[in-house]
């Protein structure tokens, strides 16, 4: 593997495989331990839309294999805001970096950035359109729930037009048989048809009770305020569907209840108690997850 541009990109293998290494990794990834397989090497995080874990959480599985860090973040700070282009960014933050993590709020922008790199990319969000490292890590969290990522019942409730990570995670489990993918949303927050790819069965609901009955993985999606022309529309769209603990333990009392994070309106702080709710563990999962890619362009 050269770039992980797209979600697209990752077959059934690549997904098995990144999973595997990311459990080898686990308590590294933790905390617990230290590494060198990375000495010597300098990952440049380029994060010019708003991050707090998809940033930290590249950083440090590069610092926890004995990699170095250099960043920038904002566009305002850099030189894309005095007309350079995406390629050319690339170009010369390959002269810096052994690797490349990029966020950027236009679909295609890693793509871009990767035409002028001379080192491996990772896109870590482009705008509404996909988000890899995301899905990658949260194939995981289903893995390590369901020891498979097959025959599974997973509902995506929420924004499903403007989330990349929902958009990732579909992709992802189109790899895998048997997958039904359960759509609950507002009317104007639906999933775009080029989301819906061959390989799971999609079912839209109305209803959020209807929708998260007997799913082994309930997945929350912040609406995403930053993609909204009109701001009434996101303050009244904001919370249509919410997760509380009454609600979970009477609608799905088995299934696991994700999240990419940052949960604005849509999970309430009492869900954390509940049995499901493993949207925490998630950030852990997502380093390990980012240790696996990071050796994999790096090392092989
Ligand atoms: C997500 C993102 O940026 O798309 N956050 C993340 O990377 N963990 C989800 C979101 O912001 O809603």
């Amino acid at each position: 593997m050269q770039n992980l541009l797209s979600s697209k990109d990752l077959g059934k293998d690549d997904i098995l495989d990144i999973i595997k290494t990311a459990e080898m990794y686990h308590d590294l990834a933790a905390g617990k331990g230290s590494s060198k397989e990375l000495e010597g090497k300098i990952l440049a995080a380029l994060f010019y839309e708003p991050s707090t874990r998809t940033r930290l959480s590249t950083e440090t599985a590069m610092v926890r294999l004995g990699g170095q860090v250099i960043t920038a973040v904002g566009e305002e700070f850099s030189s894309l805001k005095k007309g350079e282009t995406l390629y050319d960014t690339g170009k010369v933050v390959s002269k810096f970096a052994d690797v490349i993590a990029v966020r950027h709020k236009q679909a295609g922008s890693a793509a871009e950035l990767a035409k002028g790199a001379e080192v491996p990319l990772i896109n870590c969000g482009d705008g509404p359109a996909d988000h890899p490292t995301q899905a990658l890590l949260d194939a995981y969290t289903i893995y390590k729930q369901y020891g498979r990522l097959d025959n599974l019942k997973i509902c995506f409730a929420g924004d499903l037009k403007f989330s990349r990570t929902a958009h990732g995670l579909i992709q992802l489990l189109s790899n895998f048989e048997g997958n039904e993918v359960r759509l609950v949303s507002p009317e104007s927050l639906s999933l775009g048809s080029e989301y819906k790819v061959d390989g799971n069965e999609y079912v839209e609901v109305d209803d959020l009770a209807e929708a998260v009955k007997e799913v082994d993985v309930v997945y929350s999606i912040r609406v995403q305020k930053e993609r909204f022309k009109d701001q009434s529309e996101y303050e009244r769209l904001k919370a249509v569907y919410v997760f509380d603990k009454a609600f979970l333990e009477e609608n799905c009392p088995e299934s696991i209840l994700m999240h990419p994070l940052p949960r604005i309106d849509e999970i309430t702080k009492d869900a954390d108690e509940f049995k499901g709710s493993v949207y925490f563990d998630m950030v852990t999962n997502g380093v390990a997850v980012r240790m696996a890619l990071l050796t994999k362009l790096l090392c092989s």
